[in-house]
């Protein structure tokens, strides 16, 4: 369905209005290759900053020039010379994106929101109007909303009506950059719901950025962990989530939220110390061990390891696949992940425990 082939955005950085001096480069996204199957979900989760947006950016803008080659059903960026060909595969994906709000132009009516991208694709007026009230039916709005403004909707509403236009003209695949984050949390829930559905009864293919770690369990199949500009782990969505190996992963799962409100008010959160060190600089070696908690709790002759040399993205070890074998649930070669000492000891020290918020009195 869609293939990235290292993929790389590096923005340079420049200093001087005159004379622009180049001091630096920030690699947002730096040799991404994972490939989406047919109907599936892929959801990328990592930090702030992490590159997840320039990841889905760089997919969108499928021109040739582009570092690194992105193929969507066969048809790689490099073969796009045409204008013919780039914009029948940018069809071919629609983007949803985190605030509805920004995305929805307010002087337009939803019938005109979902009526542009039809008639760009040169519907006539019925079939325009018939497709309209297919799409409402189809996110779940009343047919007699079509006439209203984005203002006059709630949140939730409005972010069907942004699924509804990114649906209009039959994409295969949809690139959702955080698509319930903006929205309060009653309403979460409806949304994710309806594009589980869709993604069903229509045949989609998902590529998602969520923050919300549940969310992304409840509805991807497979998983990718960035961590400044690469992919630290991959794999199955319950595997890696069940048994994260790379020492990222596993502090990142330990923060997913609890369903039981009254627990996770009082519950404890594993929040790694310091922040994603600069892009500018990121360090040789491992990125990682700047941060890593088994990092910190290695002799010194593995420090050294990870500090000169970087951890390739690798299939988890047949012992470890043995392993969870015995345990249990059935092994799948979908796992990779890159570290060189993934079942290393964590270090206490670098972990700070917070507290998410004051305890709810009674
Ligand atoms: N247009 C740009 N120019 C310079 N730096 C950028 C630009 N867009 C993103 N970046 C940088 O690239 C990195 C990744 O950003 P982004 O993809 O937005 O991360 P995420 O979506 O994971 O939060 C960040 O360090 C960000 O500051
Ligand atoms: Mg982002």
């Amino acid at each position: 369905m869609l293939e990235l082939k290292d993929v790389r955005k590096h923005f340079a950085l420049t200093k001087g209005a005159l004379l622009k001096r180049r001091i630096g480069t920030v690699k947002a996204v730096d040799g991404l290759s994972f490939d989406i199957r047919e109907g599936e979900c892929f959801s990328i989760v990592g930090e702030s900053g992490s590159g997840k947006t320039t990841t889905l950016l760089e997919i969108m803008e499928f021109h040739k020039d582009q570092d690194g080659e992105v193929i969507i059903g066969g048809i790689s960026n490099k073969q796009a010379a045409d204008a013919r060909t780039k914009s029948a595969m940018r069809k071919e994906m629609q983007m949803v994106f985190q605030d509805p709000t920004g995305a929805l132009d307010p002087r337009f009516t939803v019938y005109e929101v979902l009526a542009e991208p039809l008639q760009n694709a040169g519907m006539d007026k019925r079939a325009i109007k018939k497709r309209i009230m297919e799409l409402m039916n189809l996110v779940g709005l009343q047919p007699d909303h079509v006439n209203r403004f984005p203002n006059q909707f709630s949140g939730g509403q409005r972010q069907r009506v942004g699924i509804a236009r990114a649906l209009a003209v039959n994409p295969k695949l949809v690139v959702l950059d955080e698509p319930v984050s903006a929205l309060d949390v009653s309403v979460q829930a409806g949304v994710i719901n309806l594009l589980d559905k869709l993604r069903a009864e229509l045949g989609l293919s998902y590529l998602m950025v969520a923050h919300d770690l549940s969310v992304v369990r409840h509805i991807s199949n497979r998983v990718a962990v960035m961590y400044l500009g690469k992919i630290v782990e991959i794999g199955e969505v319950d595997r890696v989530f069940d048994n994260p190996r790379h020492p990222y992963t596993r502090a990142l799962l330990s923060a997913i939220p609890v369903p039981d409100p009254q627990f996770e008010r009082t519950r404890e959160r594993i929040i790694l110390q310091g922040d994603l060190p600069s892009p500018l600089d990121a360090p040789k070696g491992c990125n990682f061990a700047t941060r890593c908690p088994v990092f910190a709790a290695l002799p010194a002759a593995k420090q050294e390891h990870c500090l000169t040399l970087e951890p390739p993205l690798e299939a988890v070890q047949p012992s470890a696949a043995v392993e969870i074998l015995e345990a249990g649930p059935a092994p799948t070669p979908d796992q990779q992940f890159a570290c060189f000492f993934p079942d290393g000891e964590m270090d206490e020290q670098m972990l700070v425990v917070h507290e998410t918020a004051e305890p709810h009195a009674p």
